[in-house]
């Protein structure tokens, strides 16, 4: 019998990034954050709840002595576009200052994320600070940003799956789909 999710899976519109090759592109992010860092403490801040996936397979494979902090941050509030407002749950008591920080995102849209959260976090003063997203959308930017790690370049739709939602549903699929908007 198929599972529930094998059945969730059949009704995305299609598969655009499968398990395995998810695994093998986070492995070479893995090496090439590891080869960049070496010898340093790594200080990760991973915006939940969309990086969760990607965060904990990256983060496992790679071997450095790693920090982990992790900010809550939304813009979409339940549709499939951003709503253009960023909140933020910032930790007290924060302080990067001459730390080596890698910034996690699931996905680069409209910038507006990545952008406002590195201003803040650079206003720190960390030694070293750079953003790794598993996605990117090829798109026009609201935000100019940065992205030094990008796992894949994808068209301008809506993802599900590994970590992304939909209205709070769909992050368990293994699989990265595009939604069947009328599903
Ligand atoms: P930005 O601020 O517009 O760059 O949006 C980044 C945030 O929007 C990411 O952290 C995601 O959580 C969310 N997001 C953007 N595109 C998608 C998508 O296609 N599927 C699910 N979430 C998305
Ligand atoms: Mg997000």
């Amino acid at each position: 019998m198929p599972s529930i999710v094998t059945g969730i899976i059949q009704d995305l519109n299609r598969t655009l990034i499968d398990a395995a090759s998810i695994e093998a592109r986070v492995a070479e992010m893995a090496e090439e954050i590891e080869r960049d860092c070496a010898g340093e403490v790594l200080t990760v801040v991973a915006l939940m709840d969309g990086s969760l996936f990607f965060v904990a397979d990256l983060l496992r494979k790679i071997d450095l002595p790693i920090r982990l902090i992790t900010l809550s941050a939304s813009s979409y509030h339940g549709g499939t576009s951003s709503s253009g407002s960023l909140r933020v749950a910032w930790p007290e008591g924060m302080d990067l200052k001459g730390q080596t920080v890698l910034l996690l995102d699931d996905i680069l849209d409209t910038g507006l994320t990545l952008s406002e959260i590195r201003l803040h976090l650079e206003a720190q003063g960390p030694r070293w600070l750079r953003c790794g997203v598993l996605l990117s959308k090829k798109r026009e930017r609201a935000r100019e940003v940065v992205a030094e790690y990008v796992g894949f370049e994808i068209e301008d739709e809506f993802v599900v799956g590994y970590g992304m939602d939909f209205d709070g549903r769909f992050r368990n699929l293994p699989c990265i789909g595009v939604l069947k908007l009328d599903a």
